[in-house]
Order: C-alpha cells, then sequence, then structure tokens
C-alpha cells in the first residue's frame, strides 16, 4: 500500500506492533460507509465516471456482504481496516480500486470513521441508561409513601420516601445521557476532505459528504480535523462518569442488602453463591458494577494521556485511541442492562425500612417546631442537642422523655411536640420542589416520567 518508497518489508513484531486490524476491524460498517460516500462524491467531482462509480459501489457492498456474513477473510497485510476493506475491493473489481483513495488519507478516513463509530455507541448507550432510568423511576413509583433512613457519612439522618432515594440515582444519569447529546454534536463534525493534513486538491462538496453520512456539519481546519480526538476524550468523560454513577447506585444496593440493613432482597438471577459457603448469596452483579468504574475511569486517563504531548496533525499515537473507546462502550452496552435488570427485579423491604427509623432522626424536626414558635434556629439547635444527650443519659428514645423535660428545656415546647415523632409528619413539612415531602416526590416522578419518554 505504501511500499513504492521500500526496499526491504517490514519486521514482523513490527507488523505485529503496527497492525491495528485485529480491534479496527470493527469499524467495517462505517469505513465502508464513508468509503461508499467518497466514491459518490469523487464521480460528482468528476473524478471518476459513472461507470467507475458504480462499479466501486457494488465492490464495495460486495465486500460489506463478506463482513456482514461473517466471510471476510483477512490477509497478514492487513495493517488496518482501511486497507483490508480496499485490498479486498481491489480483489473483487480489479484495478480501479486503486482510485478510491485519490484525494484521501488514511488520516481523514480514519478520523471520519471513528466519529461515525462513537456516533452509533452514543446511540445505543443512551438507550441503556434510558432503561435503567426506567427500572428505577418504576420502583419509584411502586414504592408510595414508604419511608427509609436517609444518610449522610452514612449514618442515620433524616426519614425520606424511599422514591426519594430511588429518583437521586435517576437524575445523576439524565445528566448523563445530556452529556451524551451533547457529545454527540462535536463528534458529528466531518472530517473526510481533510487529506493527510491540508485539505483534498480536489473539488470535493465536503458539505454533501456530511450530510450524506449523517453528520451536521464539516471541521473547519485540516490540520485539527486530522489530530482531533476531543469527542473521544469526552466520550471516555462521559463513560467513566456513568460507571461513577453506577457504582454509587451499587455501593448503596450491596449495604442495603447486607443482613445488617436488609432493605432489599436481591433476584437470583443478579446474585451468586458461593463455592465455600452454602448460605452465602453474593449482590455480585453490583460489585461489579462498582468494580468497572475503575476500567472506564482508566480508559479516560489513557486517552488524555495518550493526547498530551503529541505535535499537531496526525501521529501514529493516536492509533491508541480505539481500543479505549471500544472497551468503554461494550463495558457499558453491557452493565447498563444488568443494572437495570438488577433493579427492576429487586425486592424492597418497605417494613425493614422503616423499623430503621429512629427517633432521633427528627432531631431536627424538634427543632424546626421550636423554630415555628419564633425561636432562633441555633438555640433550638443547642436545645435539641441537649434533650438527645438526655435521653441518652437515661436510655430512652428522644419521644420517651417526659414533657415537663421538654418544657425545662426551653418553655415554648407546645403540647403538641410528640407529633413531631412521626416519620410521615417529618417528610410532609418538606414540601418544596426537589424535597421528600410527598407531593414534590409525586412532581418529581412526572418530571422525571417525561424524561424516560425520549
Ligand atoms: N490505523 C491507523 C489509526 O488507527 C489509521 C491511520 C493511519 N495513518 C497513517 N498515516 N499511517 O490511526
Amino acid at each position: 500500500m505504501w511500499g513504492g518508497r521500500f526496499d526491504e518489508g517490514i519486521n514482523a513484531l513490527m507488523a505485529r506492533f503496527n497492525n491495528s486490524f485485529p480491534f479496527d476491524q470493527r469499524m467495517w460498517r462505517e469505513d465502508i460507509r464513508g468509503s461508499m460516500a467518497w466514491a459518490r462524491q469523487l464521480a460528482e467531482a468528476g473524478i471518476l465516471s459513472a461507470e467507475e462509480r458504480d462499479t466501486l459501489l457494488a465492490g464495495l457492498e460486495a465486500v460489506y456482504a463478506e463482513f456482514d456474513e461473517g466471510r471476510f477473510v483477512a490477509h497478514t497485510t492487513d495493517e488496518d481496516i482501511h486497507t483490508a476493506v480496499e485490498r479486498r475491493l481491489g480483489e473483487i473489481v480489479g484495478s480501479v480500486a486503486g482510485k478510491l483513495h485519490t484525494g484521501r488519507s488514511r488520516n481523514d478516513q480514519v478520523a471520519t470513521d471513528v466519529r461515525l463509530w462513537t456516533l452509533g455507541a452514543i446511540e445505543r448507550i443512551n438507550d441503556g441508561i434510558r432503561a435503567l432510568q426506567q427500572a428505577l423511576l418504576t420502583q419509584a413509583e411502586s414504592a408510595g409513601n414508604a419511608l427509609m433512613p436517609g444518610y449522610t457519612h452514612l449514618q442515620r439522618a433524616q426519614p425520606v420516601l424511599v422514591a426519594h432515594w430511588l429518583l437521586a440515582h435517576f437524575w445523576p444519569l439524565q445528566r448523563d445521557r445530556e452529556r451524551l447529546v451533547d457529545c454527540a454534536k462535536r463528534a458529528a463534525v466531518l472530517p473526510l476532505g481533510s487529506g493527510a493534513l491540508a485539505g483534498t486538491p480536489l473539488a470535493i462538496d465536503r458539505m454533501a459528504l456530511a450530510t450524506e453520512l449523517g453528520m451536521a456539519t464539516v471541521s473547519p481546519n485540516s490540520i485539527d480535523a486530522v489530530s482531533d480526538r476531543d469527542f473521544i476524550a469526552e466520550f471516555l468523560f462521559c463513560a467513566a462518569l456513568i460507571g461513577t454513577h453506577l457504582s454509587r447506585l451499587a455501593e448503596d444496593m450491596i449495604i442495603y442488602s447486607s443482613a445488617e440493613f436488609g432493605f432489599v432482597v436481591l433476584a437470583d438471577a443478579y446474585s451468586t453463591g458461593s463455592s465455600l459457603m452454602p448460605q452465602k448469596k453474593n449482590p455480585d452483579s453490583f460489585e461489579l458494577l462498582r468494580g468497572k468504574s475503575g476500567r472506564l475511569t482508566g480508559h479516560l486517563v489513557t486517552m488524555l494521556t495518550v493526547l498530551k504531548g503529541l505535535p499537531s496533525a496526525y501521529n501514529k499515537d493516536l492509533q491508541e485511541d480505539k481500543e479505549p473507546l471500544f472497551d468503554a462502550a461494550d463495558t457499558l452496552e453491557l452493565a447498563l442492562p444488568v443494572a437495570a435488570g438488577a433493579i427492576a427485579t429487586a425486592q424492597f423491604r418497605y417494613d425493614r425500612m422503616r423499623a430503621a427509623l429512629d427517633d432521633a432522626m427528627l432531631a431536627t424536626d424538634v427543632a424546626d417546631h421550636l423554630v415555628a414558635r419564633g425561636v432562633p434556629f441555633r438555640e433550638a439547635h443547642r436545645v435539641v442537642g441537649k434533650l438527645v444527650r438526655e435521653a441518652e443519659q437515661r436510655q430512652v428514645t428522644l419521644s420517651a422523655l417526659p414533657l415537663d423535660v421538654f418544657r425545662v428545656a426551653h418553655p415554648s415546647f407546645g403540647d403538641d411536640i410528640l407529633q413531631v415523632f412521626d416519620g410521615n409528619h417529618s417528610v410532609a413539612q418538606r414540601c418544596v420542589p426537589g424535597a421528600t415531602g410527598p407531593d414534590a416526590v409525586q412532581a418529581q416522578l412526572v418530571q422525571a416520567r417525561q424524561h424516560v419518554l425520549r
């Protein structure tokens, strides 16, 4: 392919080191699609006759079919997907195949292929996230007004609706989808026509080419176009953050499924057993989801490290962009449906969650009771702190303290203070948008529902 100026063949290990075909062959669809569009535009520009164009298109169709049906036979000399397709095209249509690469370089070709591939991956991952959101939403809807302890620092903090906790995992995923859509905008910029770095000398209608390939616009600078892998770094950041969100969800599910919490029972289908301990049922689905986040973060770091220190235009280092990209997409395409399935089939034990609420979690509500009677919050906080200590010393719960103990602590305590010791009362106080009150959560469910519909 580039042998003209070489005397000697390539060293066998160097060939193995150099060849990207083993991993970039999966871009065969994008590569052939790009070549077909290029052939059409070459004919438009008068470089190919209509007959030559049709011969090339038919040949490319044939190569497509070979890949599609698993019949494509690779040669050891196939350096990458681009050379493999062109080599095979030559075998099928003869010397006219040599005209396909006119005015084009593998530099603008590979950049185009990877963009097309990334756009496809973004769509599939977006769908995967939506399905997980749907599973969380369905569970949130079934939870009704069930209550659970809300935690900060993993310490019991305040009662919240189970639905509210579930939806706390919905919104990060919504932002992930928005980020992917935004990333797709910058991926949908066509590099083809940039040649090796200086731009093609042919009168190619790049905008027509872009439209044919489903891209929104064309790159404004050919040097930038062949080196720009920002869209991959962005995609990998999106993937790493999705991984982080899955990890957080997983961590909640893992601790909540422990005997100590007992808030959730995972379906057998998403758990595994122990080869040694017969009683064990392990939350492997969620542990792997938590673990995969490390791998996804690693891919982002790999990409940024490859890009750092490169001079402008194309450098072979850029070939290292594909494996992290492909693996990140593959990882998520499996992780997301597993997460959705594990959430959808989990059984939440609302009774156990409710039983884990305790009076101390309502201490803030006791302070709020004083605040409603004109006591400054700082003072109320101190008063209730003392009551909590008093209860601790007497080894009783806060609500078991006699009313006169409350009155001694502060004269503003009303007779109705005991009403405060009710989780439902507590959440009902919280009705601003975004809070855990049942009405606010209802509104949140409606809002969430709209996002999974599109
Ligand atoms: N396999 C190469 C890659 O993945 C394709 C581009 C090669 N370009 C070149 N000038 N050698 O980046």
